[in-house]
């Protein structure tokens, strides 16, 4: 069904990234009943989830590309241009896409990362100016990938800070974020992106020092 005013219940998705925030997104996708195309560049790695996946499909980074009308991308960062430029720039045109990557700087065995990228650049900047006839949002980027369905901590719900410039694409991402039990926070423009991805480091950096690895953020209003 083509995506006009209304949006419609059932999405097709098209995955840019195999590993395991591709996996747990699709897996999250299926469930909701949306179709699921997961790209990548070695289909036979993806051989042993299939089996827990069994109407994912699996295709190069242009047919997720060429499938979703959501599209995830979720690439290692420096690898994140690249795997866009293969699905082809055009694919990526008029639909919203969904920007869970974090620019990380691995340096040091055994140290957390830090990021390649600081104010005024961001990955979500970079991604929104290499495809700018696409409506990127930032999301799903400050928590691990085993949480990203998955809102609810016994602690309560947890925040999920977006940021993009269309305010259609970022309400089809805060429902999607919403179903999965996610209370989501707008931060503005794609621009703020800046913001999340530190947010991520944090939350990176917390893993490291506490080897800790299922926290997530909350926000208090009052
Ligand atoms: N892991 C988490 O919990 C988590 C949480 C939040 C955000 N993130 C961010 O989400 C992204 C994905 O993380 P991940 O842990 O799932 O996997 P990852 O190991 O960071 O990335 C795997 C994906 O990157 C692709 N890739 C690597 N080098 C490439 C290149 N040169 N050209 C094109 N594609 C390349 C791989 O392609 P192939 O499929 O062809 O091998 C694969 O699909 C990262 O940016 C990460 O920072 C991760």
């Amino acid at each position: 069904m083509p995506r006009g005013d209304d949006i419609p219940m059932a999405k097709t998705i098209g995955i840019i990234g195999s590993g395991v925030v591709g996996q747990q997104l699709a897996l999250g996708f299926l469930k909701a009943g949306d179709e699921v195309v997961i790209g990548t560049r070695d289909p036979k790695k993806l051989d042993t989830w299939k089996k827990d996946a069994p109407k994912a499909k699996i295709g190069s980074f242009k047919d997720a590309a060429e499938f979703g009308e959501v599209i995830i991308l979720c690439t290692k960062w420096e690898g994140a241009e690249n795997a866009i430029k293969a699905a082809g720039k055009d694919h990526f045109s008029g639909k919203i896409v969904i920007d869970v990557t974090n620019p990380l700087l691995f340096e040091q065995e055994g140290k957390p990362p830090t990021l390649a990228l600081g104010f005024p650049s961001s990955g979500g900047k970079s991604v929104q100016a290499w495809i700018p006839n696409a409506k990127v949002v930032k999301a799903f980027n400050t928590i691990t990938a085993y949480k990203m369905t998955n809102g609810k901590f016994s602690e309560g719900q947890g925040d999920m800070p977006i940021a993009g410039n269309d305010e259609k694409a970022k309400s089809v991402v805060a429902d999607i974020a919403k179903k999965w039990g996610w209370n989501v926070i707008d931060f503005g423009q794609i621009e703020q992106s800046y913001l999340l991805e530190a947010i991520a480091m944090v939350w990176i950096d917390y893993g490291f020092k506490h080897n800790h690895w299922t926290h997530g953020f909350k926000l208090l209003d009052k």
